[in-house]
């Protein structure tokens, strides 16, 4: 038997297994282990080899991988413009008149945009932002709604080497103002407001506040969208169509440097100030292109590509911008609700575009297990052939739905592990090539080195431990805006010379890797230490259990106790000791939630992670702190009134 330095329990197997169809690898980039075996003996050889076949460098770089730990700079020397490799090398190809988006909007208005439109569209809006006096190296904030406008302006401040910093239309003024703060912006873009639901979200107010509590900015650029009434100040205030209708078409790609700063993304971290991540030129799109091409198994002349996400998140930047356009693919783009005219929208949007590769998050998975099978089974979503999850980890339940209700039972799943740090997907199946199981990520990606570490720092075999990432890769974040010491702090000190995700993992007797969440959301019962994970996918894995939130509160008897929220399947109901025994049948007595409450909803961060500091807070009876990064705050006060009145169950 090997030594086993299990740091956390891994209670529960998942024993099912799905092989990739004759029918899918016939037609797929990746069948064999290749890219893997290549990878192994020189993943530096590898990328570079990825960067010069997917990549357009307009001067060669001297070296790949400089590593002086823990920053790493990649294709130093070289030269290339993102916005050229998004637009330009499409259009001298032939391909002009490809649609790159498709974007529906809310109320159903819909925009085809060709990659000579958008080209057309962006270099004037690089010229609106020279005209406004950014220049190489400026920060820009970007603060929209999920519109063609917001890719324009990310790809305009590309081509001319000023900084984006996105932040999700979302948030409140004064998470704006403070991320302009410290990114010290010289120009805002955001919009009059956008669509949600039925209604029209205000987003030039917020601006307005935001920049009233900033001292960087010198112009505000609106989009008119909402066509709610807005207050234009003169000389600061300006109108997106008025500035393009004279802006000069012309705007070269200029050449920057592999390292140059492309963008920042602030992140929360669990404490503290957000964290400005800084992603580089040359290695940010070598590694999205790259994922984006073989993770989705992608065929730019045939396929229909979305991701459901919004731009302001990483998911956004990776996965509707950089990769789709770098490698020329047609996309769709929606900018609203999912239940917006009703709970089937995703579905229509799907068989009106014949989309055949879908990207989507557990969370919104889980939301449709909720509505029903009866609303996919409204549409016809044959042209589906490949489907993809990122964000939290998927229950082997939810990827079973969504396998068999979206997918038809013949669509591979990428469940694809990654973070706003990584820039770009690291631990996914290739979708041609691997058997996935399902709730695994399977393995790191060709050129990905990752492997699972105990509370010592030894290497786990097999079992629960603490997920690193062993060696330098493309995308990863160049370190926190104006704060190495925090990079180094918060990325580099829990183990010597790795870097720590954050996250918890398991290995399977087979190599797979199970994610586990966050290490903050492994509970300690009894000297047991449970993910919560495992417990939320037990009670998923009841037919009635839509979606479970699990927290550990603090407990004399057991050091945590197990708490967990559940959200039913429509219409259904169960006992709440029906479901304690079903997580003792799945995964043992000692998971057994000692209290469950139900509620119509969970609390949730705008980006849809289960705000679990919340539900702990709750479970303890402790004062909320803040609460402005939750999507619904309602939700909370319910529950924390049901809290205080419920007596726990033994
Ligand atoms: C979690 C999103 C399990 C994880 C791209 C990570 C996942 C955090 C998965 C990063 C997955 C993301 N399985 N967990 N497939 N994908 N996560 O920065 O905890 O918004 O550390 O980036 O999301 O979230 P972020």
């Amino acid at each position: 038997m090997t030594e086993n330095h299990e740091t956390i329990d891994a209670l529960q197997w998942e024993k099912r297994t799905f092989v990739p169809s004759e029918a899918f690898k016939k037609n797929s980039l990746v069948v064999g282990t290749h890219l893997y075996d290549e990878a192994n003996v020189d993943y530096e050889s590898f990328w570079a080899r990825q960067a010069s076949e997917l990549v357009a460098w307009q001067k060669p770089w001297d070296t790949v991988c400089e590593w002086e730990l823990p920053f790493s700079k990649w294709f130093v020397g070289g030269q290339l413009n993102v916005s050229y490799n998004c637009l330009d090398r499409h259009v001298l190809a032939g391909k002009g008149d490809k649609v790159a988006i498709h974007f529906e909007g809310e109320p159903g208005d819909t925009r085809a945009v060709t990659y000579a439109q958008l080209l057309d569209e962006v270099q004037k809006f690089a010229n609106v932002l020279k005209g406004l006096g950014v220049q190489k190296g400026d920060r820009v904030n970007i603060y929209l709604p999920m519109i063609v406008e917001a890719a324009v302006a990310m790809l305009a401040c590309a081509r001319i080497g000023a900084a984006h910093s996105v932040v999700f239309g979302g948030f409140s003024s004064q998470a704006l103002a403070d991320r302009i703060n410290d990114a010290e912006a010289k120009v805002l873009i955001t919009a009059d407001g956008g669509y949600r639901r039925g209604e029209v979200f205000p987003l030039k107010p917020q601006a307005d506040e935001a920049v009233e509590n900033t001292s960087t900015i010198t112009s505000v650029v609106v989009v008119q969208r909402g066509n709610n009434p807005v207050e234009m100040k003169a000389g600061r205030d300006h109108w997106y169509h008025e500035l393009m209708a004279t802006a000069d078409a012309d705007c070269p790609a200029e050449p920057m440097d592999s390292e140059q700063l492309l963008f920042l993304l602030y992140t929360s971290g669990t404490t503290g100030k957000p964290k400005g991540i800084m992603h580089t030129t040359g290695g940010y799109l070598t590694h999205v292109t790259y994922t984006h091409k073989y993770v989705f198994d992608l065929n730019p002349e045939k396929d229909i590509y979305w991701c459901t996400a919004d731009v302001g998140w990483i998911t956004g930047h990776s996965y509707i911008v950089y990769g789709p356009l770098s490698n020329g693919a047609t996309q769709v783009m929606y900018e609203g609700a999912p239940n917006f005219p009703g709970n089937d929208r995703m579905w229509q949007i799907i068989e009106k575009y014949k989309v055949t590769i879908f990207y989507t998050a557990p969370t919104a998975i889980r939301t449709f297990m909720k509505w029903g099978v009866e609303e996919p089974a409204k549409h016809d979503l044959s042209s589906l052939r490949l489907l993809g999850s990122v964000g939290e980890p998927i229950n082997p339940e939810a990827w079973m739905w969504y396998h068999e209700n979206i997918g038809g039972g013949n669509c591979p799943i990428v469940d694809t592990w990654w973070q706003t740090e990584t820039g770009g997907i690291m631990i996914s199946p290739l979708p041609g090539a691997t058997t996935t199981k399902p709730g695994s990520a399977t393995f790191p990606l060709p050129g990905i080195g990752a492997e699972l570490l105990d509370d010592e720092g030894k290497h786990v075999e097999h079992g629960g431990g603490y997920l690193t990432l062993t060696h330098p890769w493309p995308g990863m974040l160049r370190g926190i805006w104006k704060d190495p010491e925090r990079f180094k702090e918060a990325y580099w000190s829990r183990f010597e010379g790795s870097y720590f995700a954050g996250d918890g993992a398991k290995l399977d007797d087979d190599g797979y890797l199970w994610l586990l969440g966050r290490v903050d959301d492994v509970m300690n019962v009894s000297g047991h230490r449970i993910s919560t994970t495992e417990v939320e996918s037990a009670l998923v894995s009841h037919p009635s259990v839509a979606e479970a939130a699990v927290v550990g509160a603090n407990d004399a008897t057991t050091g945590q106790a197990i708490i967990a929220y559940v959200t039913l399947v429509g219409g259904m109901e169960v006992d709440e000791q029906v479901l304690r025994n079903h997580v003792a049948g799945e995964i043992g007595a000692i998971a057994k939630p000692k209290t469950i409450y139900f509620t119509p909803e969970l609390p949730k961060t705008r980006s849809g992670k289960i705000m679990r500091r919340l539900l702990r807070d709750v479970a303890e009876g402790r004062n909320l702190g803040d609460t402005t990064t939750l999507a619904d705050a309602s939700v909370v006060n319910e529950l924390q009134k049901r809290a205080s009145e419920a007596p726990s169950e033994d």
